[in-house]
């Protein structure tokens, strides 16, 4: 009995750990969107939910989350609309459990825009936001970046300015780093940088980048230190990869869909099949028709015997 106990208690551990509060360190909680939301703001924020969230959290308000331990919950409700935006923005990016970590899918931007759209549910909302891209190391400037790539076409130059109105400088010492959009998610393209006393930074573009069917491939600058400089990611699109044809995977071989692909030995023995199916229908179809006709004979003839038909 006392064992049964304790292998129940066992079982219980991990969910009554994992159902405990999720807590946000102090210094996250207060975190501030860099943007006011607005119905932009929550339209694109809808598109990113339906795309990254909906499988597990299913529909707000629809109570249709899927049924994990412990629960996704649905955002529209108390269990997640109870955060700050802060602590939205803290548990999307670490993740815990089955609860993924979105800090590299997704940017801060995208990140505050599902946030917009997650509040929309809740009519208590009222938002406070932080308009940023402003650095504590640069007070009074905001910091412009611009993202080019170099004559050898193999690296992506990065400088950045604080403009104030007083003073134009460079940003010197700023760790950043530059993802690009794969197809799924955004992948990191070279090493993490630091800018140098212009202001400067390249990172490498490796041999053979693909980039789409024109060469294009998006971008996204970001600061690793973004307590420092601010959740903010510039996003550009550079020709900057190879030209990708996008292949097809049925270009060569598809069975039924265009009869110009498919090997002819498939086409003959297919076809013979069907004739010899529609063959044999016919066959026990003319079978049938004999049998009524000869019926009909002997009905009509009663005195008449089998055997004398031809
Ligand atoms: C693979 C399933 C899955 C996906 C995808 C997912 N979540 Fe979650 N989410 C969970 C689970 C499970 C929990 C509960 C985790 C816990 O409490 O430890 C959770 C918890 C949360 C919480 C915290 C709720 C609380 O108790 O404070 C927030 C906020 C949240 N998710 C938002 C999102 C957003 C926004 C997205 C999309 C960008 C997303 N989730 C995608 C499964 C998922």
């Amino acid at each position: 009995m006392n064992r049964l106990l304790i292998i129940l208690l066992l079982q219980l551990f991990p969910v009554i750990l994992m159902s405990q509060g999720w807590d946000t360190p102090a210094d996250k909680k207060g975190k501030l969107s860099p943007f006011k939301f607005t119905d932009e703001t929550r339209i694109v924020g809808e598109k990113l939910y339906l795309l990254n969230c909906k499988s597990c959290h299913g529909n707000p308000g629809k109570a249709n989350f899927i049924n994990l331990v412990p629960s996704p919950g649905d955002p529209a409700t108390d269990k997640i609309q109870h955060n700050s935006d802060g602590e939205i923005f803290y548990k999307v990016t670490t993740g815990r459990g089955p609860m993924p970590s979105f800090k590299n899918a997704l940017s801060s931007n995208d990140i505050w825009n599902i946030i917009s759209f997650l509040r929309s549910f809740n009519p208590k909302y009222i938002q406070a936001f932080q308009p940023e891209i402003k650095s504590a190391a640069y007070p009074g400037a905001t910091i412009n970046i611009s993202l080019l790539l170099n004559k050898k076409k193999d690296s992506v130059i990065v400088k950045l300015t604080a403009i104030s109105p007083k003073i134009i400088v460079p940003v010197i010492n700023a760790g950043i780093k530059l993802l690009a959009k794969r197809t799924f998610g955004m992948m990191p393209v070279d090493e993490d940088k630091t800018s140098d006393m212009k202001g400067f930074a390249a990172f490498k573009i490796p041999k053979g980048f693909r980039g789409d069917t024109a060469g294009n491939v998006y971008f996204s600058l970001r600061f690793t230190d973004e307590d420092k400089f601010g959740a903010f990611s510039k996003d550009t699109v550079i020709k900057a990869g190879e030209i990708t044809i996008p292949q097809s995977l049925v270009k060569d071989r598809a069975m039924w869909n265009n009869v110009r692909k498919a090997p002819i030995w498939i086409l003959l023995t297919f076809s013979l099949g069907v004739m010899s199916v529609w063959g044999f229908i016919f066959l026990v179809l003319f079978k049938l028709r004999d049998i009524y006709i000869v019926g009909e004979y002997l009905d009509k003839n009663p005195g008449k015997e089998e055997s004398e038909l031809k």
